[in-house]
This record gives C-alpha cells, sequence and structure tokens, in this order.
C-alpha cells in the first residue's frame, strides 16, 4: 500500500485488497523461444523458484514435438521432478492427443490447448486450418475426461494477428463459445501473440466475455512488444478480468510469430499491483531472485526493468563524496 489517500470512485486504481491471480508461462512461452537448451535439472529449479514465490499457476512445459520445439524436449522430466506446493496449479500446453497423453502420464494439472483466432497463424503455427485444429482440440479434450485433469483453451491472436490485421470481435467470441459449450473448458485464455492489443479493445472484449461466460475461468495473455502490456493488464482488470498469463524476466513471444517479443514480465506486473494495493500472492524478492537466474541459464540479458532497476523502494547509497557535496553547498549558501 502507498499511503496515500484515494477518491472513493477510483476504480482500477485502487486494489484494495483484491485477489489478482498471476500466472507464470516463462519456462514454457519464454523457454520455447530460446536456442539454447536449459538443463533439466536448471528448469526444475526455476519451477520450484517459482512456486515458492507464489504463483497461482505455472504453465511448466509443452508436449509438443521435440523436433518443432528441441528446447523442451525433456517435458516428462520437467513435469514429473518438480516439487508440488499445495494450491498451486502445474499445467502444460498440448497440441494434440499425443501431447495430452504425454502430459497427463507426467500428472498434469490443466492441459493448455492452443489454436489460433487467425487462419494465417493458425496455419502458421499449427499447420492446420481452425476447424481441423478445433477437431483435434476435441478430442483431447475427450481424452481428459474421467482423468480429472482440467482443459483450458488459449486462444492466439485474439486481439489481432500480424498477417492478417484485426480478428473481428464476434469470430473471437464464436470460437469461445464453442470451448465452453462443445469442450467443456474450465477456463479460456485470449492471447495477444505478438503485441496488437490496445486498453480499449481490451476493456472490450473483456466486458463481452465476461458478461457472457461469467462462471468460465478467463486469463489474459499480453505481450509487450509495443509497450502497452501494463496499459492492457489494467484495461483488463477494470473490465472485470483477475486473471493474467506473465513471463518472469520478461522473455518469451512465438517462434512462428513475426515480431513476436516477451510476455508481460511478471515481476513488473505484480510490483505495479502490489504498489496499486492489489493482492497478487507474490514474493517479490523471491520472485526476482528466480528471474536474475535466467540470463546465465540462456546466455543473454532479459527484458525485466525490475531485475535491472530494482523495486522502487530498492534504495541506493548516496555517492561517497556525499559529504562534500553538502558542505559545499551549504557554503554556497551562506
Ligand atoms: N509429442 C511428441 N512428438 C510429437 C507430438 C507430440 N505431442 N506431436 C507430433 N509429434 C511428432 C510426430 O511423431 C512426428 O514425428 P516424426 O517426424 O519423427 O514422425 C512429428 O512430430 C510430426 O508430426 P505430425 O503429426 O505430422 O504433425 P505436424 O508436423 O503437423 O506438427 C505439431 C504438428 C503442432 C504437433 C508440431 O508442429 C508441434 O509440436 N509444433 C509446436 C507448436 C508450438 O508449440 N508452438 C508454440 C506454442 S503456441
Ligand atoms: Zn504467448
Amino acid at each position: 500500500m502507498t499511503g496515500h489517500p484515494v477518491p472513493a470512485n477510483a476504480g482500477v486504481w485502487q486494489g484494495a485488497g483484491r485477489r489478482i491471480h498471476l500466472q507464470e508461462v516463462g519456462t514454457r512461452d519464454g523457454l520455447q523461444a530460446e536456442s539454447a537448451f536449459v538443463p533439466t535439472a536448471d528448469k526444475v529449479a526455476l519451477v520450484d523458484a517459482l512456486s515458492d514465490a507464489g504463483l497461482a499457476k505455472i504453465e511448466v512445459t509443452a508436449f509438443v514435438s521435440p523436433k518443432a520445439i528441441p528446447a523442451l524436449r525433456d517435458a516428462e522430466q520437467v513435469l514429473r521432478e518438480i516439487r508440488r506446493a499445495p494450491g498451486v496449479v502445474y499445467s502444460a500446453l498440448a497440441p494434440n492427443v499425443r501431447g495430452a497423453e504425454r502430459a497427463i502420464e507426467s500428472r498434469a494439472d490443466e492441459l493448455n490447448l492452443v489454436m489460433s483466432a487467425s487462419e494465417s497463424h493458425n496455419l502458421a503455427n499449427l499447420r492446420m486450418l481452425r476447424e481441423q485444429s478445433f477437431s483435434a482440440l476435441a478430442e483431447v479434450a475427450a481424452a481428459t475426461r474421467g482423468t480429472g485433469v482440467a482443459v483450458n483453451v488459449s486462444l492466439s491472436c485474439a486481439f489481432g494477428c500480424p498477417m492478417e490485421g484485426d480478428v473481428p470481435v464476434q469470430t473471437v467470441l464464436q470460437w469461445c463459445e464453442r470451448y465452453v459449450q462443445e469442450l467443456g473448458a474450465r477456463g479460456v485464455t485470449l492471447c495477444d501473440t505478438t503485441g496488437m492489443a490496445y486498453p480499449t479493445q481490451v476493456a472490450a472484449l473483456t466486458t463481452a466475455f465476461r458478461a457472457r461466460w461469467p462462471g468460465t475461468e478467463l486469463t489474459l495473455h499480453f505481450h509487450n512488444t509495443r509497450g502497452m502490456g501494463l496499459a492492457n493488464v489494467l484495461a483488463a482488470i477494470d473490465a472485470g478480468a483477475d486473471r493474467f498469463d506473465a513471463s518472469f524476466g520478461g522473455i518469451g513471444g512465438c517462434p512462428y510469430a513475426p515480431g513476436a517479443s516477451g510476455n508481460v514480465c511478471t515481476e513488473e506486473i505484480a510490483h505495479a499491483l502490489t504498489l496499486m494495493g492489489y493482492d497478487t500472492g507474490v514474493d517479490l524478492v523471491r520472485l526476482v531472485a528466480a528471474a536474475g537466474r535466467l540470463p546465465a541459464l540462456i546466455g543473454h540479458d532479459i527484458p525485466s526493468q525490475i531485475v535491472k532497476a530494482g523495486r522502487r523502494l530498492d534504495l541506493h547509497p548516496r555517492p561517497v563524496e556525499f559529504e562534500a557535496i553538502r558542505q559545499r553547498a551549504i557554503e554556497r549558501r551562506a
């Protein structure tokens, strides 16, 4: 809390202890885009550190073709070796029945199924028409019945496609309806795969979704490609959303989307929301420590502003010659 007086109609600007669920996708959406193979033991240690940092849900890995995404070829081992913290949901991406079977076998709590709102992006990413993807998703959903494993569907390019441009709101809502009604999805994630979303559009789509499916878990998944990530998160909260995907360190990006870059950064979002009085459940010190391990593992710098600059009240020492500066200033005044 900042201690500043807050006007009664402060809306989104005043968290007032409201719970926001932050869902970590860095070990999936982040690491899939890296050319370096992060050793399995380090991946497990990262996920354990994220559990300790209080994330509500962690998308641990993806059960995709090891040829398509070699960085995640150790999915089974990672999911089996992580420590399961009570209350944390451990999910995994599965593109087809084969992936779903691997994920269920490895004790995923939830499967994240993916298709795109845009035909072009769906073909580029998944090599199928959207209708074919939907049939594949239906098969995967059927494979989970009776297993206790929940299904979430992530809809890529829900806020625009880098090849086709704007995707009509009606198209997005029609697909969502099929996930909820035909697949029985517990949740739907609207993904801004390439950072095309902007706040007014986010507010409109979030409001429309919430009005139609108040009982469905809605997640917003933003990439910070054009610097609108935090603004989009706030617009979504204002419109009734309370779940967000984010990547520690701000890493990530779809390898099949031109111009893609990192997800909104978990520690940046947690830092901002905590200052505004929201309850994210996140231990920032632990989260920043986990993100701080990434550069050595992936071999390059990370976008996180919080890892670079610290939290706003992580104070810095005064300059060594500070006393002399002060004395000179006092003398000049005299
Ligand atoms: N797990 C392991 N291997 C898999 C697999 C899975 N879930 N799905 C497919 N494969 C393997 C097949 O066995 C086959 O291997 P082979 O070449 O040795 O015979 C190969 O992948 C191709 O399989 P096919 O069924 O012909 O699928 P495809 O070429 O149309 O690929 C995808 C479809 C989507 C499974 C594959 O492209 C993929 O995994 N892509 C990754 C997508 C992704 O994660 N994108 C970023 C996240 S949005
Ligand atoms: Zn993404």
